[in-house]
């Protein structure tokens, strides 16, 4: 069996972590591929809502493993604090997570980097989660960085750990005028936890390799989103990772002949958190009332989403990016109480109308979203199942973003909950 990839073909939020929960039913494992504990991914089930910063979405399914592959960067305190909350309600995943042992640790001094940044007034402010992953995989990709197999080793571990600390600190004074947190504490903090990372470390390209030539189902987890990808996304408002599908290749050590489905998750509208172009937000009390239907509010920070129509400029070039076999609408039953849903089909740019994103952000600044109004179906879609049970004003919604997005649609969501969920073989 192949590898499916879930990515996000917005600006995260698309609700990958519904999605993946109710696929994992379906999994032999659920691997996370990039990012870190910027990620929020909710699961609900019955009344009990999770929400997902470092585990994989797939931990409550009691069948299946979950990895986090080599792309990922590890806040330890982070995963210890997910592994240990699930124990307290009696989901022991002791057994079924596993850890690559070449993903890199996001380590406290880290996280205080990027907030002095982010709060400093010096730089661009990119409106990060403040959870230190920029500066983690810029320390992976300047070959300082420590890896969860350096745990195995806790002298070199604290020895590096000192360094790198000291090279923060240094940076940190100069231009923040702050220092990083004491070195020590931090250390003791994470050596605290050693015997528990230790644990669960493993060769991640043999397990996800091995599982795939034996024909295992390997479901792998994208966060954030296609815009915010580090290459193709709208930098420099971007995270540091790449949630694209090729991101599953290098996070996973995968190859890219393994995939054989990228379900690409779609908001029926679109949210952002965080600064950065967004042609189609919605402003004043048009935000305001999809934000409320919408319950958009970070899932990690809590920061209200900005909130605007489907744009299907965005979507296309995710689609394009990560050659999308399919789509997952989600959050259809938002759009409920509308008269008319407007659409962004194009943009009118000083240089003409154009169906591409401009990345040059002069121009994305510039840019008017050329809005299509569709006819909304002012009806409950909220918590259907079966296709027969829509509206035909939301069937035509859906497919006029298939023809838009370039994928067929083949999952909607109308709720939160793992049944709110239509398996959609043909619109
Ligand atoms: P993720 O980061 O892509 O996993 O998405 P988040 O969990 O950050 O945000 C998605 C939010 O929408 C969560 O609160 C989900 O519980 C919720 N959600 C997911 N799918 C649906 C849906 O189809 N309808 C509604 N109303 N809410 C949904
Ligand atoms: P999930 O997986 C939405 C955004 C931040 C900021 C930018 C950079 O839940 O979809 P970072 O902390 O990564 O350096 O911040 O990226 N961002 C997300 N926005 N959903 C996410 O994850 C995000 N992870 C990062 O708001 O604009
Ligand atoms: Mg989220």
């Amino acid at each position: 069996m192949p590898a499916t990839v879930v990515v996000g073909c917005q600006w995260g939020d698309e609700g990958k972590g519904k999605v993946v929960d109710v696929l994992a039913a379906e999994s032999d494992l659920v691997a996370r591929f990039q990012g870190g504990s910027n990620a929020g991914h909710t699961v609900i089930i019955g009344d009990k809502k999770y929400v997902f910063h470092m585990l994989p979405s797939g931990v409550l399914h009691e069948g299946s493993r979950n990895l986090l592959g080599n792309g990922v960067v590890v806040d330890v305190a982070s995963l210890v604090e997910e592994i240990e909350g699930l124990e307290k309600e009696g989901v022991d995943v002791m057994g079924r997570l596993l850890l690559s042992d070449q993903a890199h640790v996001i380590l406290p001094f880290h996280r205080a980097h990027d907030s002095a940044g982010e709060e400093s007034g010096r730089e661009t402010k990119i409106g990060t989660t403040k959870r230190g992953i920029g500066l983690a995989y810029g320390d992976k990709f300047r070959r300082k960085g420590l890896r969860l197999c350096d745990f195995r080793h806790p002298d070199r571990f604290a020895a590096r750990y000192r360094e790198l600390s000291e090279y923060h600190d240094s940076i940190m004074k100069t231009l923040y005028g702050c220092e990083a947190p004491d070195p020590e504490e931090g250390l003791e903090q994470l050596m605290a936890r050693r015997d528990r990372i230790t644990a669960l470390l493993c060769d991640g390209v043999t397990l996800v390799n091995d599982l795939l030539s034996a024909g295992k189902e390997v479901l792998c987890e994208g966060a954030q989103g296609v815009m915010l990808d580090i290459d193709h996304g709208t930098y420099p408002f971007v995270t540091s990772s790449s949630p694209t599908s090729g991101g599953a290749c290098t996070g996973l050590g995968i190859p890219p002949t393994a995939i054989k489905r990228v379900i690409g998750i779609v908001k029926a509208y679109t949210t952002r958190v965080g600064e950065g172009p967004m042609p189609t937000e919605l402003h004043g009390d048009e935000g305001e009332r999809l934000r409320k239907a919408g319950g958009e509010f970070g899932a990690t920070t809590g920061r209200p989403r900005r909130c605007g129509w489907f744009d299907a400029p965005v979507v296309r070039r995710a689609v394009q990016i990560c050659g999308c076999t399919e789509l997952c609408i989600t959050k259809l039953d938002v759009l409920d109480d509308y008269e008319t849903i407007p659409v962004c089909t194009n943009y009118d740019t000083p240089a003409g109308q154009t169906n591409v994103m401009p990345f040059d952000l002069e121009v994305t600044a510039a840019a008017k979203p050329v809005l299509e109004e569709r006819k909304g179906w002012h009806s409950r879609t909220s918590g259907v199942t079966k296709r027969d049970d829509l509206p035909a004003d939301a069937i035509a919604y859906l497919s006029r973003l298939e023809t838009l997005a370039g994928a067929p649609v083949t999952i909607v969501s109308t709720g939160p909950a793992r049944a709110a969920t239509i398996p959609f073989a043909k619109v």
